[in-house]
């Protein structure tokens, strides 16, 4: 008895005029992975969003702030607090900065930050007169020149801003590692 297989592969049924039909197994694919995918996306694309944002900011001028009258700047270091606008992804704050602004020999304006570069309290110009005409950290004693060049205890010197005057203005930009010292 020979066995008779029906080889007719199955069409999808045609009706309304000859458009052809959805069959049911297609219509639960369809739903379900698309179901899958937007539930997926849900989560993913914000993160995205939230990684990429802060590349799509345009830099702009207002990274530098006006501190002070550039008149108001001498041989003696003084120090200037001002506030910065700082965008960290989502959040945004506007935290209170400081700066010890002074003119090098040269006449040039510059500008360093307080922070000691051994754990990070705060130097004061001329406050020790055990260390006269430098900064002084009191929590253990570290002491720099005029430029922020670390004589002891510190391991690097005070970082400094960068400057630009404008209109007798000075302004302060973003910091970095000193460059008045070697
Ligand atoms: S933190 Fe300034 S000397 Fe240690």
């Amino acid at each position: 008895m020979s066995e008779h297989k029906d080889h007719r592969v199955q069409q999808p049924t045609r009706a309304n005029g000859g458009k052809r039909e959805m069959t049911r197994r297609q219509f639960l694919g369809y739903t379900l992975g698309g179901t899958t995918a937007f539930l997926a996306a849900g989560p993913v694309l914000p993160m995205l969003r939230f990684a990429v944002d802060p590349l799509l900011q345009p830099a702009s001028d207002s990274d530098w702030v006006r501190v002070v009258e550039e008149s108001e700047i001498t041989d003696e270091p003084k120090s200037f607090t001002f506030v910065v606008k700082q965008i960290d992804g989502w959040y945004e704050s506007e935290p209170t900065l400081e700066a010890w602004i002074a003119r090098g020999e040269d006449g040039k304006i510059f500008a360093l930050n307080p922070t000691c570069k051994h754990l990070g309290c705060t130097v004061n110009w001329n406050s020790n007169p055990r260390f006269p005409n430098q900064y002084y950290c009191p929590c253990h004693d570290a002491h720099y020149t005029k430029e922020g060049k670390n004589l002891a205890v510190s391991p690097l010197p005070l970082d400094q801003y960068e400057v630009k005057i404008e209109g007798g203005f000075v302004y302060l930009g973003s910091l970095g590692p000193n460059q008045l010292v070697d």
